[in-house]
């Protein structure tokens, strides 16, 4: 991440403007809980990261307050918490939106359709990268590889998956967030704000129903090179599960999710990436295995 010199200014040495101050209430609550966090860790100023993701959660982005509420908690320079907030991409410098939709541009993911993605979406919301919408919605921005790249390409929305997008998906996911609707990442934990998502991030209990049981981990495409390496037969070709489409039937020798239901999307792209195109298949097929 690049920073401006306006953002660098306090650690220039440029003269530091007085920080509002958070109302009374605010200020207590944000206190309680930065107790909380700062006795996690042996050194209090370990806790600047969560601290921070504590300010966002409440503006929704690191404000001059936020920076000068953390140096206050952890006895450190507006100076040292601007270097740590400006040096991170997770923390946001200006208002933004609701609901932040990543678009990974990553290699993979850019070649098998996240570039396309990303400048359809610019077009479809009329909004550059890092820019909001007017409704205040939806943030867009391409970001790096998501660890995700064998479910490319990858669109993330409050760091949460949705897999496997297309153009066609990827704007009907916008689409419905900007309109209030119900959507649902393709694993991991149900969707939410940002600003809760900071929350989260902060430390504190994620309380949203479907949460603490929620699977993000490997998926069976994730799985096909462990089996491989431990010798096993090589697997068909894994399609990600959707919908009770018929490729959701388990193929001999593919490593199945014993829940396949968590692997499942309400954005979900249909079915025409390399996974079900015949003429440029994502992996050995049955036959080429055996
Ligand atoms: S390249 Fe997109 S998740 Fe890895």
């Amino acid at each position: 991440m690049t920073t401006s010199s306006s953002e660098r200014g306090v650690s220039l040495g440029m003269p530091e403007l007085p920080a509002p101050a958070y109302p009374d209430d605010v200020r207590a609550r944000l206190e309680a809980d930065a107790r909380e966090i700062v006795a996690r860790y042996p050194d209090s100023r370990s806790a600047l990261l969560p601290l921070l993701h504590l300010v966002q959660s409440e503006e929704g982005h690191v404000t001059r307050t936020g920076m000068r509420f953390c140096a206050d908690v952890l006895g450190l320079t507006t100076a040292e918490v601007t270097a740590v907030a400006t040096f991170y991409t997770m923390y946001r410098r200006r208002p933004s939106g609701d609901y932040q939709v990543g678009v990974c541009t990553n290699t993979l993911c850019a070649v098998m359709g996240g570039d396309a993605i990303y400048e359809a979406l610019q077009d479809h919301l009329g909004v550059g990268n890092g820019e909001t919408t007017d409704d205040g919605k939806v943030t867009l921005e391409h970001i790096e590889c998501n660890a995700a790249c064998d479910y490319a390409p990858v669109v993330m929305v409050n760091w949460e998956f949705f897999d496997n997008q297309t153009v066609q998906s990827a704007k009907r996911l916008v689409d419905d967030l900007r309109g209030g609707r119900t959507v649902s990442p393709t694993r991991g934990a149900p969707l939410c704000t940002f600003k809760e998502t900071a929350r989260i991030l902060a430390g504190f209990p994620d309380e949203r129903e479907g949460a603490v049981d929620a699977s993000g981990g490997a998926g069976p495409a994730s799985l096909v090179g462990l089996r491989l390496a431990k010798g096993e037969t090589a697997p068909a070709r894994v399609v990600h599960p959707r919908d009770g489409g018929p490729h959701d039937a388990p193929q001999d020798g593919a490593v199945h999710d014993p829940s396949p239901t968590r692997h499942l999307s309400s954005h979900d792209a249909p079915q025409d990436t390399s996974a079900s195109d015949p003429a440029h298949p994502a992996g050995p097929t049955a036959e080429e295995g055996e």
